[in-house]
């Protein structure tokens, strides 16, 4: 197998990078005169937007500001509003200061101001003919590792999915991890984008494309975040946790570039797509369930995750020669932290019906780049089995 590995060109990590980041703007993309800034309303409420454009400013940058916030998880139409907002103003460089919905549609305007298609022309991977404007990516979640993965998604309402968009040319040239940016994030976010960055890990070591780079990645993820999710949401504060939180997350991203994610993301699609559940959640609500639903055909696997579960939490006794009673220990675990971290358990409040679930599974069938990559191939019933489990007035 030849394995290939790309990810950011360049990664400034550390509390306090924040503020280094007009100085590796320059060092690393050389004269840059003007630059774009996109961002969310948490961000300019909390005032990091303003602080980033003074420092722009002191290094002789001129920025503007995207004038329309992004919403969370956008859909296809609204990047391409805002494309045509801008009007073909050139930049040297988008920055985009946020969570993974900030990250992904900068990297996907960048594209645009490259390449004068429309976005659904750019579904699946590797169909942007251009490389885009350069990106600088700094996320102030622990969550979708986006910052150094080839992906961005987008919500598609006429197929009430979403889809991916993955291409070489989506890489950034900077990102930027400074753990202090994600300090204020609430915890309901923490949860969720703290799962997601798990999962990503968890899929991509457990997946068919699996492979040795994707592993050490994703072993060192698992192991950060199992050790920081639970102190991340009980101790916002803790910049220990949220350090650990940040590089599991782009961990959980580079596992992710070097191989995939799997069942679970594909599942949670048809829930954000159809039900605007949001991606973490979606995907942390599922975990467990698919994870359980596959174990048979994981369990080697699934004794190196434990290994990783117990470094992380220091849980060194109670170990197993036995495969699958690690396995099993490492299912309860994450079955676990969902409970702990506070994760919805019904899929009801969301709106969904027993009645749903038939179309909701064959829309998760429909997400072939991701269940491919699953070790095990789920029928449509078994699928709908999983989203069931998920209801639990179904009396299952
Ligand atoms: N590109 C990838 O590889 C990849 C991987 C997984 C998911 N995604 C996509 O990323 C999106 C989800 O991103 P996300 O999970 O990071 O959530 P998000 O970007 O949607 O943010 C969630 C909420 O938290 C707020 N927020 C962000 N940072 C904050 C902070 N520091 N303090 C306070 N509030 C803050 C946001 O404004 C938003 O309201 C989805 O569209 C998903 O499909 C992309
Ligand atoms: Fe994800």
């Amino acid at each position: 197998m030849s394995i290939l590995f790309q990810t950011a060109s360049s990664i400034v990590a550390g509390t306090g990078s924040f503020g280094t980041v007009a100085g590796h703007i320059r060092s690393q993309l050389g004269p840059v005169k003007r630059a774009l800034l996109v961002t969310s309303p948490s961000i300019r409420r909390n005032g990091l937007a303003e602080a980033l454009r003074v420092q722009l400013d002191n290094a002789g940058i001129a920025s503007a500001l995207l004038e329309d916030d992004i919403r969370p998880e956008p859909e296809a139409g609204d990047i391409e509003a805002m494309h045509a907002k801008l009007g073909g103003e050139a930049f040297d460089v988008y920055i985009g200061l946020g969570g993974g919905s900030v990250l992904d549609a900068t990297k996907l305007l960048a594209a645009l101001a490259k390449n004068d298609k429309p976005l659904t022309s750019m579904l699946g991977i590797d169909n942007i003919e251009n490389d885009g404007v350069p990106t600088v990516l700094i996320p102030t979640t622990s969550g979708t590792g986006s910052e150094v993965t080839p992906n961005a998604i987008v919500t598609i309402p006429e197929r009430q999915l979403k889809i991916g968009i993955v291409s070489r040319r989506l890489y950034p040239k900077l990102a930027v991890l400074d753990p202090e940016l994600t300090l204020t994030l609430p915890k309901a976010v923490t949860a969720a984008t703290g799962m997601d960055a798990f999962t990503h890990a968890l899929e991509s070591f457990i997946g068919r494309k699996a492979n040795p780079i994707s592993d050490m990645f994703a072993l060192e993820s698992i192991r950060l975040i199992s050790g920081s999710i639970v102190e991340a949401y009980e101790n916002g504060s803790s910049i220990a946790a949220r350090s650990a939180m940040l590089y599991g997350s782009a961990y959980g991203g580079m596992a992710l570039a070097a191989s995939g994610t799997a069942a679970v993301h594909a599942l949670a699609y048809p829930l954000g797509g159809r039900f605007g559940i949001a991606h973490g959640v979606a995907n942390a609500m599922l975990l467990p369930h698919v994870m359980e639903a596959q174990l048979g055909a994981v369990a080697g696997r699934f004794t190196l995750v434990a290994e990783a579960i117990r470094q992380g939490t220091g849980a060194a006794t109670g170990r197993s020669n036995d495969e699958g009673a690690e396995a099993e220990w490492a299912l309860a675990r994450i079955a676990e932290w969902t409970q702990w971290v506070g994760i919805p358990q019904n899929l009801a409040e969301y709106g969904v019906t027993e009645a749903d679930l038939p179309s909701l599974a064959e829309g998760a069938s429909q997400v072939k780049r991701l269940m491919d990559n699953n070790p095990k191939a789920f029928s449509l019933g078994e699928l709908e089995q999983i989203y069931r489990k998920l209801l639990p007035a179904a009396g299952i």
